[in-house]
């Protein structure tokens, strides 16, 4: 069978990005983003379709996933998602666990650099939510992460960043706004900013309710949207990558 790549290597931003020499994508040979990352090329192939933004369908995707050819070590910067909700102890981290899950059971954990954020500090340092992650685990689904409130270099480094409800997308932008005068950002860093609800196929709710002052049935209502979410924006990423190609 052809090899299509000998290795890839991640050359990680931030210093919590993973360090690959020889990503478990060299097996996923039919893999729609070392397809994608082959003939980056393609990249500026918009169907005019997708509800992903334009950086994500076509620039981001490529410079996150495509590979520095003339280069033999070459270099692949992960795909990376920001989960975002008020405590980071409940919705996000819950959020981060599902996507994770997805991403990990398609074998992408490499392709990807997911974390979670608040809009406040109140939380920061703390686990999740004992209630959030036993729900999660319930569903076979881990919640690792330890609360943070976002900061600004999250405009630059994440690609898509994705609020739980109105509210917090409102205070994401405000905080842009207010850091956007001491920091330089990308010009486009507000339009990554999308509701975590748009990507939910099989529900009509548009936020993800804030479980923390209701009682048990608050958190598996988030789970079940963020399940929906989650698969379906992993799905969509999937696609684009594919759908690039195939044009
Ligand atoms: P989260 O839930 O935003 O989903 O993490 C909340 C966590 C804490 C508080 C509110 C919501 N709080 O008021 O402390």
């Amino acid at each position: 069978m052809k090899s299509l790549y000998s290795a890839t290597f991640f050359i990680p931003t931030t210093s919590k990005l993973p360090i690959c020499h020889h990503s478990p994508l060299l097996s996923l040979k039919s893999s729609p983003f070392l397809r994608f990352s082959a003939d980056p090329s393609n990249k500026q192939t918009n169907t005019g379709k997708s509800r992903l933004p334009e950086r994500i369908k076509a620039s981001s995707m490529a410079s996150t996933l495509s590979t520095a050819s003339s280069d033999h070590s070459q270099s692949t910067k992960p795909y990376s998602v920001l989960f975002v909700c008020l405590g980071n102890i409940c919705r996000s981290p819950a959020a981060e666990g599902v996507f994770r899950h997805l991403v990990k059971q398609r074998n992408l954990d490499s392709v990807f650099y997911i974390d979670s954020a608040g809009t406040i500090n109140y939380h920061e340092g703390n686990p999740a939510d004992s209630r959030m992650r036993a729900a999660s685990k319930r569903r076979g689904i881990e919640i690792t992460s330890i609360s943070r409130p976002i900061k600004p270099s999250d405009f630059r480094e994440f690609d898509l960043i994705l609020a739980m409800d109105r509210q917090n997308r409102e205070d994401i932008l405000e905080a842009f706004e207010r850091w956007r005068h001491r920091e330089t950002f990308p010009i486009d860093a507000d339009k990554k900013v999308e509701l975590m609800c748009s990507y939910c196929k099989r529900h009509d709710e548009t936020e993800v309710p804030d479980p923390y002052y209701g009682g048990p049935q608050g958190f598996e209502k988030v789970l079940d949207l963020l399940e929906d979410a989650c698969e379906s924006l992993l799905e969509k990423i999937v696609a684009e990558g594919s759908q690039v190609l195939a044009s």
